[in-house]
């Protein structure tokens, strides 16, 4: 396979901002046709990427195209039977975080997609940004990362439930990004400590941890919905080195007791100042058809993200209420 035929089910804000621009970016990757139910985003979206074919079902989509894979970027708790039906028909699938809405809907997604033989991925894009591939990449130089912390804090406090009207709980919807960031970065989890709070509304919104992983290294998982602003930041240590990394600024990586850091421009790492590029979302969809056209599996496979949904689990299920 030369190149990759898509179908993209989803013509909405998510799309738009980063996966339509990327795939126009990625020669290997047609996008044939697209799909969604509101005929304004739909014929928008195929005006603005040319895209030749416009579907409002999907199941006539999936009839009369001839697809390699499928896009399917929905709200995660509608998107479950779509996607089964999708890997039914042996079609390699990418899907946006959460992979479902429980660890039970990811596990059977996983056993679907390894029945039918489909590649698949999960939008995890934090572990796709350059500038944090950059930062561990200098960091375990030094030997394995045997401490890391991911911090997500946002300032959301309304009443009403922010995630599809609460169908989906904040830690699942969003606060994933740092627990999948913090698999990636520590390594296969042992021991899960947490808290699981409510500040000044009516649903979970802070959600801390310490997770101890089977190398040996510790983790910190630091979110709060209810802080003063957005601050998504890591953290990476080694021997004698630390990197404190924003993806959206920069990294200052720290070596051997001196107090000057190198310093690495997120813009510098991505060698462009586009969002979806130095966030990490043209390298996820590069991944993803690279992975199709070898006919390998993506690092954040389904199969992987079940590991993620068991640790969202285990920090609801260790947290004393
Ligand atoms: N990785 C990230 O940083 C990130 C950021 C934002 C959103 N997301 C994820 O992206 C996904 C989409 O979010 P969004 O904000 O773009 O949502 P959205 O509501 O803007 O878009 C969803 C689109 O799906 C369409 N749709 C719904 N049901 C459909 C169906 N049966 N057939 C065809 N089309 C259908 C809707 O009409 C809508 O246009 C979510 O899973 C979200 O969590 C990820």
């Amino acid at each position: 396979m030369r190149t990759v035929k898509i179908g993209v089910i989803g013509a909405g804000s998510h799309a738009n901002n980063v996966h339509y621009p990327s795939l126009s970016m990625i020669k290997e990757a047609e996008v044939k046709a697209v799909c969604d139910l509101n005929p304004n985003r739909l014929r928008m979206t195929a005006e603005k990427y040319s895209i030749p074919s416009q579907y409002t079902d999907y199941k006539s989509m999936l009839e009369k195209e001839e697809l390699d894979a499928v896009y399917l970027i929905m709200p995660p708790h509608q998107l479950y039977d779509i996607a089964v039906d999708c890997l039914k028909q042996g079609l390699n699938l990418f899907i946006e975080k959460p992979p479902g809405i429980t660890r039970s809907q990811t596990e059977s997604l996983a056993w679907y997609a390894e029945k039918h033989g489909c590649r698949t991925m999960v939008g995890f894009n934090r572990r796709f940004i350059p500038l944090m591939r950059r930062a561990r990449e200098i960091v375990e130089e030094r030997g394995f990362i045997n401490q890391c912390v991911s911090t997500f804090y946002k300032n959301i406090l309304s009443q009403e439930p922010p995630y599809y009207s609460g169908a989906v709980d904040v830690l699942t919807s969003d606060v994933i990004h740092a627990v999948d960031t913090l698999r990636w970065m520590g390594g296969e989890v042992s021991n899960v400590f947490s808290s699981v709070r409510r500040l000044f509304v009516p649903y979970d919104n802070s959600f801390n941890a310490m997770i101890t992983f089977q190398n040996g290294a510790v983790g910190f998982l630091m979110s709060n919905w209810a802080a003063g602003s957005r601050v998504h930041v890591f953290e990476m240590h080694s021997k004698g080195i630390s990197a404190f990394v924003n993806p959206n600024d920069r990294a200052l990586i720290y070596r051997d007791g001196s107090s000057e850091p190198e310093v690495i421009s997120t813009f510098e790492a991505a060698e462009s100042t586009e969002f979806h590029v130095y966030y990490g979302f043209l390298s996820e969809n590069m991944h993803f058809i690279r992975c199709v056209i070898e006919d390998r599996e993506p690092e954040t496979c389904f199969r992987d993200a079940v590991k993620t949904m068991e640790l969202v689990e285990k920090i609801y299920a260790n947290a004393p209420r």
